[in-house]
Order: structure tokens, then C-alpha cells, then sequence
């Protein structure tokens, strides 16, 4: 591993000295290459991949031998960013299932770090994982995997019972051993009160300013989708003249505070 490259302590070196991390999705090696050499800090290999490059409806198809394949790919176009792959849906029932597939995606793919979806019912997984010395991740807010039970995409936390919930599963995770937290769509003031109680790095999407990070699925940000945007995206092509430009000023909006804007937030 490059002396440069970005690791977990140095993340949460960089939530205590109050730097905002940067985050993006990437499928392949040369967006890998690109967000590497362009400074992002995470490069998330997402289950969204699921729809963003296979064009299905929901990430629930999406493979673990698909998230081991691209995860491969991404780690061949990046070396300093810290490589971060998603666990897909039903790869993690136990923990024992969840080492033998995190196992996977770091062996084969060349992870660093797995992400998995779930508050408390995720803590002792969280916890077998990180005995096993393997970096974990969690994800809460709306959980893209639990898309049939939650009834849509919906933002979460809203009322403040959900909230407390919230706030609740992320401190449990953190105390399971969890390394970083991805929030999804959770009102602003709460992505901002889970970050300020976590010791952890906090990265949003579509929670809004006061998390530790952002970040967004690539393609959104470049302007690539049909149908209607959703609220936290920003596309940052709009102003560009090539993708690296874009990925840049989207880097550098995130490190000067100016995205996400008011318009992103809930
Ligand atoms: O799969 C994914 O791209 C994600 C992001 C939405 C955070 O989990």
C-alpha cells in the first residue's frame, strides 16, 4: 500500500481535525483512476451498480460475485483512495456468512474497507467482522436494501422517535467496532447531530451539510439518469467542460462547505 494512500485512521484523523472528507461511487477502472488522481478520499464500490450499470430497479440483484468483479476493477485504477465495497443484499444473513463474503470482496476484489446496511440488528455481525480484523462500514438512514420493507425512498428520521432510533443504531454500530457510517436521507439536523455524537467519520447523502463527508453515486453528479433528480444531487457537469473538472469542483464544494447547498437538504 502507497504511503500516500488514504486508511481508515487517517479519515478519522481527518473527522478530529475537522476536514471534510470527499466520497464518490465507482464501477470501473478508469472512474477509479480518475477520482483517484483527482484527490477524492473514497472511492465507494456500491451496490448501486445494480442500477447504474446493469439498469435494474432496486441494488436487490445486485450479485456478490458482481461486487467482487468490479470491486476488482475499480482496485486496479485506484491506489490512494481508500476502496470501499458494499456487502449486496442477503450476503451477510450471520456473521460467519458475512467474513466468508467481506473475505471476498477483500481478497479477490481488493477492498479495504465493506459497507453494510442495518442499525442494531447488525451490531454483532459488525462486531464478528472487526474481530476478524476486517474494517467495517455501516449505512443507516434509508437502506436501499430494505427498499420492499421501507416502501420506498423515502427520507428517514423524520419524526423523533425514528430519530432517536437513528441516533441510537449509530452509536451502537460505532461501539460494535464500526470504522466509518454512511447516512442516507435523513433530515439535515439530524445528519448533523449523529456526526457531532460519533467519534467515527460520518459520510451523508442527503443528510445534509454538518456530516463529516459526502458522498454521491457518480453518475448522478455527472448529470447521468433519467427521470427526475433527486434533491441531493447536484450536477456538477453542468459548469464543467470535462468529468474531471466536474469531479473536482464537486471536491472542492465539499471541502469548502458549499455542498451540499440549502436546496440539497431535507
Ligand atoms: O450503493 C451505493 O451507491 C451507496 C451509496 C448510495 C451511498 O450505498
Amino acid at each position: 500500500m502507497p504511503e500516500r494512500a488514504v486508511t481508515v485512521p487517517k479519515l478519522a484523523a481527518m473527522k478530529a481535525r475537522g476536514e471534510k472528507i470527499v466520497a464518490l461511487t465507482a464501477y470501473d477502472a478508469i472512474f477509479a483512476r480518475l477520482l483517484d488522481e483527482t484527490g477524492v478520499d473514497v472511492i465507494l464500490v456500491g451496490d448501486s451498480l445494480g442500477m447504474v450499470v446493469q439498469g435494474q430497479d432496486t441494488t436487490l440483484q445486485t450479485s456478490l460475485d458482481e461486487m467482487v468483479y468490479h470491486t476488482r476493477c475499480v482496485a486496479r485504477g485506484a491506489s490512494r483512495a481508500l476502496l470501499l465495497a458494499d456487502l449486496p443484499f442477503m450476503s451477510y444473513p450471520t456473521p460467519e456468512k458475512a467474513a466468508d463474503s467481506a473475505a471476498r470482496l477483500i481478497r479477490e476484489g481488493g477492498a479495504r474497507m465493506v459497507k453494510l446496511e442495518g442499525g442494531r440488528s447488525r451490531a454483532d455481525t459488525v462486531r464478528f467482522l472487526v474481530g476478524q480484523s476486517i474494517p467495517v462500514c455501516g449505512h443507516l438512514g434509508l437502506l436501499p436494501q430494505s427498499i420492499h420493507q421501507l416502501g420506498g425512498y423515502l427520507v428517514q428520521g423524520k419524526e423523533d422517535r425514528a430519530a432517536q432510533s437513528l441516533l441510537e443504531d449509530a452509536l451502537l454500530l460505532q461501539e460494535a467496532g464500526a470504522g466509518m457510517l454512511v447516512l442516507e436521507c435523513v433530515p439535515a439536523r439530524l445528519g448533523e447531530e449523529i456526526s457531532r455524537a460519533l467519534d467515527i467519520p460520518v459520510i451523508g447523502i442527503g443528510a445534509g451539510p454538518g456530516c463529516d463527508g459526502q458522498v454521491l453515486v457518480l453518475h448522478d453528479m455527472l448529470g447521468l439518469g433519467f427521470g427526475k433528480r433527486p434533491r441531493f444531487v447536484k450536477n456538477f457537469m453542468a459548469e464543467a467542460t470535462d468529468i474531471a473538472s466536474a469531479v473536482r469542483a464537486y471536491a472542492v464544494a465539499v471541502r469548502e462547505r458549499r455542498f451540499p447547498g440549502e436546496e440539497h437538504v431535507f
